[in-house]
């Protein structure tokens, strides 16, 4: 049986530190309060690449009213580009319909994973449909995908760290940073 193939690494450069993430997912979590107070909130956090922004960023929210439920989507494999097919893993257990929902995603880079999930829950009639995102990363973007609160802008590189991998490492670094290939 064969392996698949990974590229070579020459380094790993950091982007955002663990102080800039922590300072930045404070201002976003007070956002989110001002928009919802303490309005009944389903917050939906996108496994994996998701768990540490959706752990702090919820763990900061002020809200007296908030659900926590979990999804998985699947799409990229080993693979650093992007891919129009999503696979739905796990759904949430926590009905939605008639409430407030915010989707915690960790990056939209072409918008499929994004516009999948969006269209996946609009469908179930919740009261308002709202999507945080630690990361946009725009050049790669196919579909127009509206995100309500952006942690950090980007506009290209692939990065790791602070839940994202490439081919499931780097997940647990603290900080996030952008992989540099060996050159061919
Ligand atoms: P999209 O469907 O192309 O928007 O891709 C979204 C998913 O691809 C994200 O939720 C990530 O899991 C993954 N992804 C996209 N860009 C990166 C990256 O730079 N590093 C790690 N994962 C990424
Ligand atoms: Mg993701």
């Amino acid at each position: 049986m064969s392996c698949d193939s990974e590229i070579s690494i020459k380094e790993l450069q950091a982007v955002f530190s663990p102080e800039e993430i922590a300072m930045r997912v404070r201002a976003l979590a007070a956002e989110i309060d001002a928009v919802y107070g303490d309005e009944p909130l389903v917050a939906v956090c996108v496994l994996k690449g998701a768990v540490f922004f959706f752990s702090d960023l919820v763990r900061s929210l002020q809200n007296k009213n908030l659900e926590l439920d979990f999804v998985r989507l699947s799409s990229y494999g080993r693979e650093s580009t992007s891919s129009k097919h999503v696979i739905f893993n796990k759904d949430v257990e926590i009905d939605l319909c008639d409430k407030h929902v915010l989707i915690v995603e960790d990056i939209v880079d072409s918008g499929y994973s994004m516009r999948f999930l969006l269209a996946q829950f609009a469908a179930r009639r919740v009261r308002s449909l709202r999507l945080a995102a630690l990361i946009d990363k725009s050049e790669r973007r196919e579909m127009d995908i509206a995100l309500d609160f952006v942690g950090f802008r980007l506009k290209k590189g692939f990065i790791v760290g602070y839940g994202l991998d490439y081919a499931e490492r780097y997940r647990a670094l603290p900080g996030i940073y952008e992989i540099i290939p060996e050159e061919r």
